[in-house]
């Protein structure tokens, strides 16, 4: 009875449901709230975003410039993924004080820990200025009379949807955020980059934060003067947990996708560029990971940049097998057609689609080549600094950063077109008769320190090289394959779109500004017959329990709460067995930024932290296919499981509003 119950379920939420596709911007969210409240929402446009009054949007912030937080307390608690904080983790990391491996929980406010770099920033306003730039103001005045508004407060002007609609962003930014408490990375980071982008997922990506204020509760730089922070608004946390099917809200800051690019564009990413750079990195990592496997003080050196350089092409190689399993080229070649048919006969839009097709030809060379360069030269170190050759560990590097040297420098010359390859490498090539002698007399000299003229030739060629590309597509604002003829052809393309395609809901691209995204906790048919439940518990951690695997090795104090099921409030029981909830998976549509983000349920209470994707939809940065598209959430009752039972921090969770 139970499996025919579910297996219906699961039939359900395998309809193409109406699209869960779509990141709005928080002033327009009026045009959504109907949907939002069909689908379950029971709040108002208003609470998330109002300039009147406090909203939501005054809970949430941009965490370190790229990742997104929330605050929980009145007192500015703020949290925000454990790989968000990660930085200031590992920076008041020592031997002696190993906070990456075993955690921090600070007991006191006199506790919490400074940092130096880190800010975040509240969204005071935002409002269109399309018609004021149209009238001659210019975007800096904008910027200037509002950055004069207020203490702190930093503007910027962007554009949505290529240029059609512009945007001014007044924020108002706090530069003395501390660090309040972080699990052991075996809890933080469980996992590793073995189940990164993976589902079924286990990770306690949490790490908690302040900010603090002058006494006026204004932005400060750090001071011990300062006092906590006292938010507009901090978010309810509901204990009560998700259900399939229970509507889900994220509220945060993604970075960038490309929803509106043609055929043509995607077929660059899924055939060309994406595997192009997947082989680069398979390279570099095979290379460090036999340094890491031979010497444990390297596996750790190396372990940051590992990760780093895992996680872009683990996301690269599933966005390929989601465009290539989903016929994204061929989908949107088909639009493209059908669009080119109904513009025939109106001369605005009638060549654009051929236009566009035509630009793509002209630039997709140089810009290739300038990917392969960024992946390869350019990832090279410069040099060494002194305190990294103070290091024991450093001689014993030697070999790994030669062989860096040699095979990226081989990588350049295979893979880069060769008009795009700098004269000072085809020359340096010619002279010493081979890639590798050049690789290794370039690399001889950086590894020795002092001066590197050989090296900053190198550099200053490859420098000179990226300006040339950058003038050739008009702009050296290259987040993605674009020049500024295709950003024109692209603000009249959508435009036309708009026209033509009346029931497609259109949103502007991610661009690192607010966005709403709503949809439902939902899991979804991972390979014929096999469905995926979008609940996982603490016991999935225990069998995945490997003492033996650096990824898989949990503190034994999980191992002991587990035998003596000492779960205090946040036990549940699941299917007749009693247990802790760690991870759920939903419809919303995020990409990198939303790392931190709040999920929130249909009253507007925290329920979950936003974290990664599941790998072969991270394609819903090009196209959102709601079968296959879904985020993975930490449960918030498994962070407070985790503050309470294994941090012991209970006045953390006293602070927080608990319904
Ligand atoms: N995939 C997630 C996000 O991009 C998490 C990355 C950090 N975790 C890791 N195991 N490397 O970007
Ligand atoms: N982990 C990503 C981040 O840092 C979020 C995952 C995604 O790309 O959706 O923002």
């Amino acid at each position: 009875m139970k499996r025919t119950l579910l297996t219906l379920l699961a039939a359900l939420t395998l309809l193409p449901a109406l699209a869960d596709e779509g990141m709005w911007l928080p002033s327009l969210i009026s045009t959504r709230i109907d949907d939002m409240r069909a689908k379950g929402f029971r709040l108002t446009a208003e609470e998330i975003y109002s300039i009147n009054r406090a909203s939501m949007k005054d809970a949430v912030v941009l965490f370190d410039g790229g990742c997104t937080g929330e605050l929980i307390s009145a007192e500015g608690l703020l949290l925000t993924n454990h790989h968000c904080g990660y930085d200031a983790i590992q920076a008041h990391s020592s031997v002696e004080h190993d906070y990456l491996t075993y955690g921090f929980w600070a007991r006191t406010r006199a506790e919490e820990l400074p940092n130096e770099k880190l800010n975040v920033k509240f969204l005071v306003r935002m409002e269109e200025i399309t018609d004021r730039l149209a009238a001659g103001e210019t975007a800096a005045e904008i910027i200037r009379a509002a950055e004069a508004e207020g203490t702190g407060y930093k503007a910027a002007v962007e554009q949505m949807y290529y240029g059609n609609q512009q945007f001014l962003f007044v924020y108002e930014q706090f530069d003395d955020v501390r660090l309040v408490a972080a699990p052991p990375s075996s809890i933080g980071k469980f996992g590793g980059d073995t189940d990164n982008w993976i589902w079924p997922r286990h990770t306690g990506d949490f790490s908690l934060f302040r900010i603090y204020a002058s006494k006026e509760n204004k932005p400060a730089a750090y001071s011990p003067d300062n006092v906590p922070y006292r938010p507009k608004k901090h978010f309810t946390i509901s204990t009560k947990g998700v259900r399939e099917g229970d509507f889900t809200m994220i509220y945060g800051f993604p970075g960038n996708t490309q929803e509106y690019i043609l055929s043509d564009a995607v077929a660059y990413i899924a055939e060309r560029s994406d595997p192009a750079k997947i082989a680069i990195r398979d390279g570099r990592l095979a290379i460090i990971a036999a340094a890491q496997a031979g010497d444990p003080a390297l596996r750790i050196h190396y372990a940051a940049k590992h990760a780093a350089i895992a996680n872009a092409w683990k996301k690269w190689q599933g966005e390929v097998l989601g465009i290539t399993r989903r016929g994204t080229v061929a989908a949107k070649r088909d639009y493209e057609e059908r669009f080119e048919a109904w513009a025939a006969d109106k001369p605005a839009y009638r060549d654009v689609v051929r236009d566009l097709k035509a630009e793509y030809a002209r630039v997709t060379e140089p810009y290739f080549a300038r990917e392969i360069t960024l992946e390869t030269l350019r990832s090279l170190p410069a040099k060494y600094t002194d305190a990294e050759r103070a290091e024991e560990l450093f001689a014993r590097r030697e070999a790994t950063e030669r062989s860096l040297y040699r095979y990226l420098f081989g990588q350049y010359a295979d893979r880069c077109p060769v008009q795009y390859q700098v004269p000072e490498f085809l020359d340096g090539v010619a002279a010493d008769g081979s890639v590798e002698a050049f690789a290794d007399r370039v690399f001889e000299e950086v590894w020795q320190g002092g001066a590197t003229p050989l090296s900053d030739s190198l550099r200053a060629g490859v420098t000179r090289m990226t300006k040339h590309i950058g003038w050739l597509l008009g702009t050296d604002a290259l987040r993605n394959l674009n020049s500024r003829r295709l950003n024109e052809l692209y603000t009249l393309y959508i435009r036309g779109l708009r026209e033509w395609d009346t029931t497609r809901a259109f949103y502007p691209d991610a661009n690192l500004t607010l966005r709403v995204a709503y949809g439902s906790v939902a899991g979804y048919e991972y390979a014929d017959g096999e469905y995926h439940t979008p609940q996982t518990t603490l016991d999935g951690i225990i069998a995945k329990d490997n003492p033996e695997i650096y990824d898989y090795d949990i503190p034994q104090r999980l191992r002991d709460l587990y035998a003596t099921k000492e779960y205090g409030r946040w036990g549940v029981e699941i299917d007749g067995r009693r247990t802790v909830p760690v991870c759920f998976l939903a419809t919303n549509h995020t990409t990198g930024g939303n790392s931190g983000s709040p999920v929130l349920n249909a009253r507007g209470e925290l329920v979950g932290l936003n974290f990664d994707r599941t790998w072969r939809s991270t394609m819903s940065d090009i196209a959102f296919d709601p079968t296959i598209c879904r985020n993975i959430a930490v449960d918030i009752r498994y962070v407070l499981f985790v503050i309470d039972r294994v941090g012991d921090a209970g006045e953390l969770i006293r602070e927080m509003t608990l319904r």
